[in-house]
């Protein structure tokens, strides 16, 4: 027995391991636990049992994955690289048991946790879909290190090995099953005799067959590795992401030979661990962390979220809360809306549920509401109707009377301050802003918005709620635009401006994008709605000092809104932007280019810190990453600040004020910042 292991012998002597990580919530791979794990391993071994099951004692799944804030503290390459050659060691003790071994998979299996199973004899995971596997190391800048390269492909197979390394993507225990990562599902009532019966029998260990391992053969890999570059390529800047291209080195020039796979996974893993761009992105994982640690989901337990206003938002949120299991009220003054809102959550539940069942549950779920019945049985009342002061407030006079005691009413403005929306409130205290972004089912980012009478609770059950419907709260103060419209209007009006000096559109999306945005401001403000941009722009006026460029006014008279007119900057067709081919890439331009989007990004970030729009630059940088996209691996607009230099950027500011005007002087708030 130790600290975070257990185990015990059945009368049909067969050794069960439970891994049950002291002080946690979840299984990780610390090194603490990678050496007591080694130690049951000896233990066990010296009992001579007829074989072993490992599984977890954790709720939420069997392994989440090595200790992430320890790879944020990799002190050196070296370190890095003595560290996987010893979890090495361990897998492969592991592995070399004189006896069979089983990993029994229920809920999160990734990363290590993986690597850890598919050095198990056999796996066999629970048959549900909160039973997930994946490597999700690239997302961290890195690949599997844990031997995971090696024992993945002999187990499925290359191209399915490499496509699931390559992505990230989790899976299912079903389609794992499918894939070959387990040998066998069954529920949860029958997983342990599916484990021993495995232990019984001793099949075989699965191995990819001939066919599945043929791109590995040494002719075929360089071609292979090529395609397969070409295609992630599209998603990733080997500039900025080159994890996935290590990956493909790796793989072309080593599979096929066991030991120098382990051996190129210890030194290409350590030296991509300690580089900024790892470093970088592990740091917003751990930011990811902090969000959501802001939210205690057992404060709060709501069942009903009644949403007012069906039109982008309000039917995309109506959507979102009934994906994530709530049972959702959906009104609109305008029938049609309801109408089309369902259609448009029919197509997200066949897209993310795929089970004809499970899509069913979900449409069930979601009521289209056109009178109100659901406000007095509500838990979380969201109004999105559209933004309008007065339209707004006759709406609160006519739904508050009819709310639930303890329900919260949350307002998705975008640019109304709170205080003016509740001030006809019979108990202002219960109004917060839940703002969520466009579209709401890909960004993970939900402002809460407190205005000054806010009650504490109300913010507490707001931040659970979030949780509770899988978003990142980042708690704001009620200025305008908040944090993340605040700080991207300058960006996109820089941009607007850029048209304006005759800088063709697609030059200026590519110059961000190469800075690692992840779609360009004028693509970008073509999506939201140049009517939008507007509203926010004129909002925002007064705090950025900015006027609102004429060119956006013409074009919402002529009717061009962007993509849901057909055309805005750009002609649309079929969702996606038209955009016509550059003349020349003119490199020199893009730096300028970005450097002056950027800057006035970073310049308004300095002043939301300064005026206490959020807590600290920590959550800043998480805020503008996860509402915007902002190049992560950059780690967010105060890190860049840091890792650029504050003197630095301070000087480009003075020179780009000197040379373009005063919307680029320098915030106060440079002076006070460490
Ligand atoms: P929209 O114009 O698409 O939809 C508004 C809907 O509200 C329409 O379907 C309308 O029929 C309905 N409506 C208006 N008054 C109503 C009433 N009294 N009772 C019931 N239904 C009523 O507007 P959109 O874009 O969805 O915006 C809604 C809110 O979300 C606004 O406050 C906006 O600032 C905010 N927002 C918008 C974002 C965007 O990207 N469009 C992003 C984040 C927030």
């Amino acid at each position: 027995m130790n600290t975070h292991f257990t185990w015990d012998i059945d009368t049909h002597q067969i050794a069960w391991l439970a891994f049950d990580k002291a002080d946690s919530n979840t299984n990780v791979l610390t090194e603490e636990v990678l050496e007591a794990f080694d130690q049951a391993l000896v233990s066990i071994a010296q009992d001579h049992p007829r074989g072993l099951v490992i599984y977890s004692n954790k709720e939420n799944g069997f392994i989440a994955g090595a200790d992430v804030k320890g790879f944020a503290q990799a002190s050196s390459e070296a370190a890095a690289q003595k560290h996987i050659l010893r979890v090495h060691e361990i897998f492969h003790r592991l592995e070399s048991l004189a006896f069979p071994s089983v990993a029994m998979i229920h809920g999160f299996c990734l990363g290590g946790g993986l690597e850890l199973a598919l050095a198990c004899t056999y796996r066999v995971a629970r048959n549900d879909e909160s039973t997930r596997l994946a490597f999700p190391e690239v997302r961290l800048g890195i690949f599997p290190g844990y031997g995971g390269t090696v024992r993945s492909l002999r187990v499925v197979g290359d191209l399915r090995a490499l496509n699931l390394m390559l992505s990230g993507r989790s899976i299912s225990g079903r389609s794992a099953k499918r894939v070959g990562l387990v040998d066998q599902t069954a529920p949860q009532r029958q997983l342990r005799n599916v484990a021993r019966q495995l232990l019984i029998q001793a099949p075989a260990p699965r191995r990819a067959g001939l066919l599945r391992r043929l791109p590995g053969f040494a002719p075929l890999r360089p071609l292979l590795a090529q395609v397969m570059k070409r295609q992630v390529r599209k998603s990733a800047d080997p500039a900025h992401y080159p994890a996935p291209y290590a990956l493909l080195r790796h793989w072309m020039l080593h599979a096929g030979n066991s030991r120098d796979l382990f051996k190129s996974e210890a030194s290409e893993v350590g030296r991509l661990i300690c580089a900024d761009n790892a470093q970088q992105l592990i740091r917003v994982f751990l930011l990811q962390d902090r969000l959501k640690a802001l939210g205690d989901k057992s404060l709060f337990a709501p069942k009903h979220v009644h949403v007012i206003g069906g039109g982008t938002m309000g039917g995309d949120i109506a959507a979102w809360c009934a994906l994530r299991g709530m049972r959702v009220t959906l009104q609109d003054r305008a029938p049609e809306m309801l109408g089309k809102a369902v259609a448009r959550a029919h197509k997200l539940f066949r897209r993310k549920l795929k089970d004809r069942y499970r899509i069913q549950r979900a449409m069930d779920r979601l009521m289209p509401d056109h009178e109100g019945a659901g406000v007095p049985r509500a838990d979380v009342i969201i109004e999105a109707i559209f933004e309008d002061l007065e339209a707004k407030q006759a709406l609160y006079a006519q739904i508050e009377p009819r709310m639930k005691p303890g329900a919260i009413l949350a307002t998705n403005t975008s640019s109304i301050p709170l205080d003016e929306l509740g001030a006809n409130l019979g108990r202002p205290n219960r109004l917060i802003g839940l703002h969520f972004f466009n579209p709401v089912a890909k960004m993970p980012l939900l402002e809460v918005v407190k205005a000054t009478e806010t009650d504490p609770t109300v913010i507490e059950r707001a931040l659970s709620f979030a949780r509770h419907i899988d978003k990142l709260p980042l708690p704001v103060s009620s200025s305008p635009g908040f944090l993340v419209n605040r700080v991207l209007m300058p960006y996109l009006l820089e941009a607007v401006q850029m048209l304006d000096e005759g800088i063709e559109a697609p030059l200026i999306d590519l110059a961000a994008m190469r800075f690692g945005m992840p779609v360009g401001p004028i693509e970008l403000a073509d999506t939201v709605g140049l009517d939008v941009c507007l509203s926010v722009a004129r909002k925002l006026s007064e705090t950025l000092g900015n006027e609102v460029p004429g060119r956006l006014l013409e074009m919402i008279d002529a009717g061009q809104l962007g993509r849901k007119t057909g055309l805005g900057f750009y002609p649309w067709k079929q969702g996606k932007p038209r955009k016509p081919a550059l003349r020349e890439k003119q490199q020199h331009l893009l730096d300028e280019l970005a450097e002056r989007m950027i800057l006035r990004l970073v310049n308004e970030s300095v002043a939301c810190l300064r005026e206490g729009v959020v807590e600290d630059a920590d959550l800043l940088d998480a805020g503008v990453i996860f509402g915007t996209g902002f190049a992560p691996f950059r780690g967010g607009p105060m890190n860049y600040v840091h890792t650029q230099g504050k003197k630095k950027c301070e000087s480009r500011l003075h020179r780009l004020e000197s040379h373009y005007g005063a919307h680029f002087h320098a915030d106060d708030g440079w002076g006070s910042m460490a």
